[in-house]
């Protein structure tokens, strides 16, 4: 057993440690494709991204700017996940017709549903323009250089050449190192297909977000439409089925431990080179403070969910939304612990002032550690400050949030006179009406005098105005919540009509707007502009330490460009991992678990009768294996929001996964990404048929894909 272990870790690390990265994929020639064909894939980089011939790339578009998609039939026919159209098919829901909870199949094409905010972006071409950006930079000091690129940017942006029907976009690659241009078509016309109940697209919810072992089959279906020369066009009942130049062919033949794995997709934001100094602050300083304030909101919101089902309907989205990241800081946090991640750095830092002495670059990178150190030291306290603002009034304190609209609504007044303010105010108070809709004045009151005590006692007492410094905040919240307006629609209403003028007395004369107010005032004057100032320098030092890496780097370091919202390669292998000790978790998942997890009618772990039926008869047609059915899987591809939805592709281009969440204990891969336990998590394709085809009988689908078997 032993030497089992011995030789698995001789074999093993070699090959794990050609993973990781997140590759832009017009240029994986050289150092990825020897790693992609050494893992297993069959395919050349030309059948991932060309011009010239169509290529995986031609089947992958954004869908709706933040998640990814993939095109499955000659017929326009995309696949994402159910969270990621869960806002569509949440807005075709009605009581009588509720497809979130019974699911939604579209017969044919005319019932397909249309969606007004919907659009998918393919991309046509990606070529690097970093030359023509930096032009006339060189001897600017930080301000006017970072004009100076905007202005390049936005003329480049209009003048570089395009069809009419297409957009251009530039977007930033290492930290300002390098720029890519982006040739795009957007699709204005994609309809609902096919949607799972959520029993099965959202099974398990929030105690299962982020957790693996996973059995959630996380998928939706919808179909692109193009005017009748294939190309963009707005909706309109003339328009057809897009013809795309690749769709996916669906793969049956499953997968083991081992097989390549490559996700294709548009993963939004990581942070991969931050100094040791700054993945310790994120560690010991801002994430707890994060995780402090929305720990807070969430308990309260849990007790009353608990107890009153009127708001644990008002709730759950909102509920859901503040818990998923959470989760992912706290896992996060433990991650970047366990994998002593900042010690790792230091390491790498050390290693990084080596070679630049023996480079004698010691006079252009020589204190850059030691800047970054200032720097960072420099800006903890207005990085706290920041966050605190964020989440305590911002993001979870509903009336804070509300006052601070209207307190950018009042900027209006100052700067813009009435005229704009009337115009704005209208709009606002309209948008108020949903808000108010799931609003819980009790609800809010408890969180508020949590949340309003943490910012009072935890920011900095410089930056905490004092209306907020030292006071009861027990006694605080009693008198906004017995006298604000901002507690309701009606009485918000009330407070902002008539002119100008008078609105603006009024809301200045409201306890709760006054509080708003004073922590807004305090924040900008007192944290944004220096905050602003320390982030522009520290963002100067962080261009020039990925241009001192990149320079100085030996190839096995690996250096890829940070997520930026831009379609990306990742690759790696299913494979399974050792959360802690003596534990190890299998790569791949069964409907038994499912029936495992099976609580009959609670409201994340109900299963559907059909499947139930489906599972004791081991009905699973083509789609099982061994008499089993799978449902997910996990691999080593790097990924993060952004990525759900992306297609997980096997050795020779076909469809055999997709993507929708990441591994707890592995999600600091956003900022430092392990092999050992950053897993992402994929749906087997053969589960998404399944439920189309036996669960649903939307048989008429599957029959439009290739399957290959
Ligand atoms: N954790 C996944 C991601 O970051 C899924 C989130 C949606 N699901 C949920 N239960 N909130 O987007
Ligand atoms: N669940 C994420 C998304 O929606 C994916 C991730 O963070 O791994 O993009």
């Amino acid at each position: 057993m032993k030497l089992l272990r011995l030789l698995f870790l001789f074999v093993a690390l070699p090959a794990l440690a050609q993973q990781g990265g997140m590759w832009i994929p017009s240029l994986l020639k050289g150092m990825n494709e020897k790693e992609m064909k050494h893992l297993g894939m069959k395919m050349s980089v030309q059948d991932i991204y060309d011009v010239n011939h169509s290529s995986l790339k031609d089947a992958v578009p954004h869908f709706n700017g933040g998640c990814t998609s993939e095109v499955i039939s000659s017929q326009g026919l995309l696949l994402t996940n159910h969270h990621c159209g869960y806002g569509e098919i949440q807005s075709h829901s009605t009581v009588e017709h509720d497809y979130l909870t019974n699911g939604f199949w579209a017969i044919s094409q005319a019932e397909e549903l249309p969606n007004e905010d919907l659009e998918v972006t393919f991309i046509v071409k990606i070529e690097d323009v970093t030359t023509k950006v930096l032009e006339g930079t060189q001897a600017l000091d930080e301000k006017a250089r970072v004009q100076k690129i905007q202005q390049n940017i936005s003329s480049l942006t209009k003048t570089l050449p395009k069809e009419s029907w297409q957009e251009n976009s530039i977007r930033t690659f290492y930290e300002g190192n390098q720029y890519m241009l982006f040739v795009t078509e957007t699709f204005k016309d994609v309809r609902l297909v096919g949607a799972p109940p959520s029993s099965i697209g959202k099974f398990g919810s929030d105690t299962d977000n982020w957790v693996w072992p996973r059995h959630t089959g996380d998928f939706s279906i919808f179909r692109i439409y193009a005017d009748k020369s294939n190309r963009p066009a707005a909706y309109s009942k003339d328009n057809v089925p897009y013809k795309p130049k690749h769709f996916f062919p669906v793969s049956l033949k499953g997968i083991k431990e081992d097989d390549f794995t490559l996700v294709f997709g548009y993963p939004g934001r990581t942070t991969e080179y931050l100094p040791a100094t700054a993945v310790e602050q994120t560690v010991s300083v801002l994430n707890p403070a994060k995780i402090e304030v929305r720990d807070a909101a969430l308990k309260v919101m849990d007790g009353f969910m608990r107890k009153d089902n009127a708001i644990k309907i008002q709730y759950a989205a909102k509920y859901a939304s503040i818990a998923n990241y959470w989760k992912k800081w706290i896992g996060e946090t433990q991650g970047l612990k366990k994998t002593n991640a900042v010690a790792v750095k230091k390491n790498q830092e050390k290693e990084f002032t080596a070679r630049a002495q023996k480079a004698s670059k010691q006079a252009q990178y020589g204190n850059l550690l030691a800047d970054f150190e200032t720097n960072y030291k420099a800006i903890e306290h207005y990085s706290l400050a920041r966050d605190y603002f964020t989440e305590v009034a911002l993001r979870n304190t509903e009336l804070l949030t509300i006052g601070y609209k209207l307190y950018q609504l009042e900027q209006v007044y100052k700067n813009k006179g009435a005229q704009a303010f009337n115009d704005r105010k209208a709009n606002l108070i309209a948008s108020f009406e949903s808000t108010y809709k799931d609003y819980n004045k009790n609800v809010d009151e408890k969180i508020f005098e949590q949340l309003i005590a943490l910012y009072g006692t935890k920011v900095p007492q410089q930056f905490v105005p004092k209306e907020l410094a030292g006071v009861d905040y027990a006694k605080l919240t009693k008198e906004v919540y017995t006298s604000s307006k901002l507690t309701g629609f009606a009485s918000v209403k009330e407070l902002m009509a008539g002119d100008a003028d008078k609105a603006i007395t009024a809301l200045n004369a409201d306890k709760g707007y006054q509080v708003i107010k004073a922590m807004a005032d305090a924040y900008f004057e007192k944290v944004a502009p220096k905050y602003e100032e320390l982030s522009l320098k520290i963002a100067a030092l962080q261009r020039t330490y990925v241009q001192a890496l990149l320079e100085l780097s030996p190839a096995e370091a690996r250096l890829f460009p940070d997520a930026n919202s831009t379609l990306r390669v990742t690759y790696g292998k299913v494979k399974g991992y050792e959360p802690r000790d003596a534990t190890y978790y299998e790569p791949v998942t069964y409907l038994d678990g499912v029936m495992e997890k099976y609580v009959p009618g609670d409201y994340e772990f109900d299963v559907p009768e059909k499947l139930i039926d489906l599972y004791n008869k081991k009905d699973y047609g083509q789609y099982g294996e061994n008499g089993k059915m799978p449902v997910c899987f996990i691999g080593t591809n790097h990924t993060t929001g952004g990525n759900s939805g992306s297609p997980a592709i096997d050795a020779k281009g076909n469809l055999i996964g997709l993507n929708f969440d990441r591994v707890w204990e592995g999600t600091m891969s956003d900022i430092y990404y392990d092999p050992s336990i950053c897993r992402n998590i994929m749906v087997d394709m053969r589960y998404v048929l399944f439920i189309i085809d036996k669960y649903a009988g939307a048989t008429h689908l599957v029959n439009e894909m290739k399957l290959v078997k």
